[in-house]
Order: C-alpha cells, then sequence, then structure tokens
C-alpha cells in the first residue's frame, strides 16, 4: 500500500486539533506535530527491540541530533503512580520546558502512562501518540483520555489531554502475540457494535478465519502472515473513524461518548479483582465478558434481538476472547462497581446496554443478580 493510501480523520478536542493518520509510514510525519524539537520520546521497550530500525527513522525524521528516549516495559504495572514519578524524574532530568513534545511509542499502557505525564508536566506539554498494538490503533490513542490504575481500581485517577497527532502504522502489528490481537479485536467488535454494522457484519462473515488464526493457537506467540489474513488497514479505519467521530462530538463525555463504555462497567470491575488473583485478567479480555454479559441481559429482556447478542458472542469466541468469567460473588461485585470511575454523582450506576447493532441505551440499569447468573 502507498503513503498516499493514508487516512486522516480530524478533530478538535476541547477547542485543540488531533490528527489521526493512519498508513504505511504515517510515522515519518512525526516533525509536523512537534513545534519545537527535539521531543523526548516513551516508548515501549518490546518496540524498540523488535523494530529498532522503524524506530531509529521516525526520530532521524524529526530531528537528527539528539534522541532521548525513555524505554518502560508495556503492562499494566507501567500505570502506576510510581512510574508516573520516575517519568517526572526523568523530564526533569532532561529539563523538558512548557514547549517540549512527549512522543510515546507502544501500546494502550504506556501511551496511558506517557499522556498522564504529558498532561501534567509544567501543566500539559504537547503530547504525540504512536500506537503499536491494535487495540490502541483503533481506541486508546484516539480521544485523549489518559488514565492510571490506583487504590485496587482500574484506571480512576486521569486527565483529558488530547494528542496533537496521533500516527499509526499497521507495520509495527507484525510483531503482535496472538493475546495482544484478540485484545485488541475485543475493542473492534465493540466499536463495530456501536457505531458501524458494516464491520460487524464482516467480523461475523470472517468468523471461521478469525477462529483458524486469531482464536485458536499459543496466547505468547506471533502470528505468521496475519497482516495478509485480514485488510487490517481497512478494518482499523472503520474503528478508528467511530471513535474518532464519537470523540468529536462529545468530548467530556457528557452522553454519546458514553456508548464507548459498552462491556466497560463490568469489565473494569473483573478486570480490577482479577489484577489480585494470579490469572489477571487483560483489559480486552475482561471487556469481552463484560460485552457478552450485558448483550445476554438485554437479549433475555427482549430489549436486543437473541440473535445479535448469538452473532456477538459467535465473534467473541472465534477470537479466543472470554464470553464468561469466575465471579467475585454478588458482594464484593457491588463494591467493584461501586468504585467505577464512571459511577454518577447520585451513586446511582448506569450501564451502556445494547438495543441493537449501532443503537445503545446508554442509561440502563442493570441489578447484580442479573449479572452474577453470567458468571461462572
Ligand atoms: N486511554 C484510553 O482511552 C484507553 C482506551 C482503551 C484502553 N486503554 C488502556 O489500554 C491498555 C491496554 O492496551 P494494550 O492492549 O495495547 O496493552 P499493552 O500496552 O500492555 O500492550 C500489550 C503487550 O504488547 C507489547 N507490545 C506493544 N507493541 C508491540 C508490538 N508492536 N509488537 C510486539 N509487542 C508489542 C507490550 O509490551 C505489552 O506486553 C489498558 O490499560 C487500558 O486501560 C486506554
Amino acid at each position: 500500500m502507498r503513503r498516499d493510501e493514508s487516512q486522516i480523520f480530524d478533530m478538535i478536542l476541547d477547542g485543540h486539533p488531533s490528527r489521526f493518520v493512519l498508513g504505511p509510514l504515517a510515522c515519518l510525519d512525526l516533525g509536523r506535530f512537534v513545534p519545537h524539537p527535539p521531543p523526548v520520546y516513551i516508548m515501549d521497550e518490546a518496540v524498540a527491540e523488535l523494530h529498532p530500525r522503524w524506530v531509529e527513522q521516525i526520530q532521524e525524521g524529526c530531528d537528527s541530533y539528539r534522541h532521548d528516549t525513555l524505554a518502560v516495559r508495556g503492562g499494566e504495572k507501567a500505570k502506576t503512580l510510581a512510574r508516573l514519578a520516575e517519568v517526572y524524574d526523568w523530564l526533569g532530568a532532561r529539563k523538558v520546558s512548557r514547549d517540549g513534545t512527549i512522543v510515546a511509542v507502544g501500546g494502550g499502557t504506556v501511551l496511558d502512562l506517557a499522556g498522564m505525564a504529558a498532561a501534567t508536566w509544567r501543566r500539559g506539554v504537547n503530547f504525540v501518540a504512536i500506537p503499536t498494538t491494535l487495540l490502541a490503533m483503533v481506541d486508546s490513542a484516539i480521544g485523549g483520555k489518559t488514565a492510571l490504575n490506583a487504590a485496587g481500581l482500574k484506571n480512576p485517577v486521569g486527565v483529558f489531554h488530547p494528542a496533537a497527532g496521533i500516527l499509526a502504522d499497521c507495520g509495527f502489528l507484525a510483531t503482535l502475540t496472538r493475546s495482544a490481537w484478540r485484545d485488541g479485536l475485543a475493542e473492534m467488535i465493540k466499536t463495530a457494535a456501536i457505531g458501524d454494522p458494516r464491520l460487524f457484519a464482516s467480523l461475523h462473515h470472517w468468523r471461521a478465519r478469525l477462529a483458524e488464526s486469531i482464536g485458536s493457537g499459543s496466547p505468547d506467540e506471533p502470528i505468521p502472515g496475519i497482516l495478509g489474513a485480514f485488510p487490517w488497514q481497512q478494518m482499523i479505519g472503520q474503528t478508528a473513524a467511530v471513535k474518532a467521530h464519537i470523540v468529536n462530538r462529545d468530548f467530556r463525555e457528557n452522553g454519546l461518548r458514553r456508548t464507548l463504555n459498552l462491556g466497560h462497567t463490568l469489565g473494569h470491575a473483573l478486570e480490577a479483582w482479577s489484577m489480585e488473583t494470579d490469572r489477571p485478567l487483560s483489559h480486552g479480555q475482561a471487556v469481552s465478558v463484560g460485552m457478552a454479559v450485558v448483550f445476554r441481559i438485554a437479549a433475555e429482556r427482549g430489549t436486543c434481538p437473541v440473535a445479535t447478542a448469538v452473532q456477538v458472542i459467535e465473534i467473541l469466541e472465534a477470537c479466543g476472547l472470554p464470553v464468561t468469567h469466575s465471579s467475585p460473588g454478588a458482594d464484593s461485585l457491588e463494591r467493584l462497581l461501586a468504585g467505577d470511575k464512571k459511577q454518577s454523582a447520585r451513586g446511582d450506576l448506569r450501564w451502556v446496554l445494547p438495543e441493537r447493532i449501532g443503537k445503545m441505551d446508554i442509561n440502563g440499569r442493570v441489578a447484580i443478580a442479573e449479572i452474577t447468573k453470567w458468571l461462572d
């Protein structure tokens, strides 16, 4: 695919322009988003190891004489206040000033950590995101949310700080493990269910092929030939377009943006709970269980077609994603849900409940018994 086949989505988030560029060599546009070079880089160490030449080219394209790079191990442990304090020390030692730029290169966890640092260092410096996982390309890099884990909860600490540029190149995905593909697909399926019936139909149509290449096999291995197996650039573009449209219309999550929490209310509770166990759920796995449960609840109530819930579960399972999980028990679940950062001021939790593909109710109420019924 040629560079001129790149897709661009322009957003205005809180009055600030935020541009998503998707395509081969998109990252070479980095210089356009760095008004006062050189930037500093906060980079997933796995990406630095797996793609050294590419990373070097990106850096040289932006600025040829100084590449200050902080390598961070990706994963949920990157999203802690202790890690953030280390980043501040590092930025301080490099004397990053108010007109500096932080460029984040990595998956959703490194982008969240670097985004938090960019949002708060000297009360906010310019931020550019180079997402390197499917999940980060279709979801976490877009929309200006940053978040850290704290107090045993998932993502309770965060600020809004949109990236000036989000530069996505599918080439990075060649080295992703199967489990990272699955996690990204969970958010892709969610976004398709919210806002792109055509993409949803394609995913359902491809479920046997998805099961063969992504759903089965070792979760810790990359998948040979995966980049040629599906039209990823098109699928990522379709998913990113839905998210960009939503956040552009409702940046502060007063209404429409809440649809993106489909599967996340229960997902975050299970993810936080499982972080304390020896088998933690990844973000994508937790969202998958959360989505499967709300589709089942809606289908049982008769507010969403049963056939739609069945299709959602078929796609999730084809991608090797879990559709149920052991239950923390009704009391713990209630406590975990009460800690959900999206709880309204009245303490009155509102759920995203599907009505059909492309239509969500953002003011749903769900009883604990309705949830535990669908957990093991
Ligand atoms: N801020 C938001 O709006 C938002 C939205 C959705 C999710 N999130 C957050 O995103 C996080 C999940 O992101 P994720 O799934 O990208 O996880 P991740 O950042 O942990 O990346 C998954 C794994 O892939 C590795 N990796 C990254 N790029 C790679 C590459 N190109 N090749 C090989 N390995 C690579 C990482 O080192 C890590 O081990 C969660 O913490 C979630 O809360 C944030």
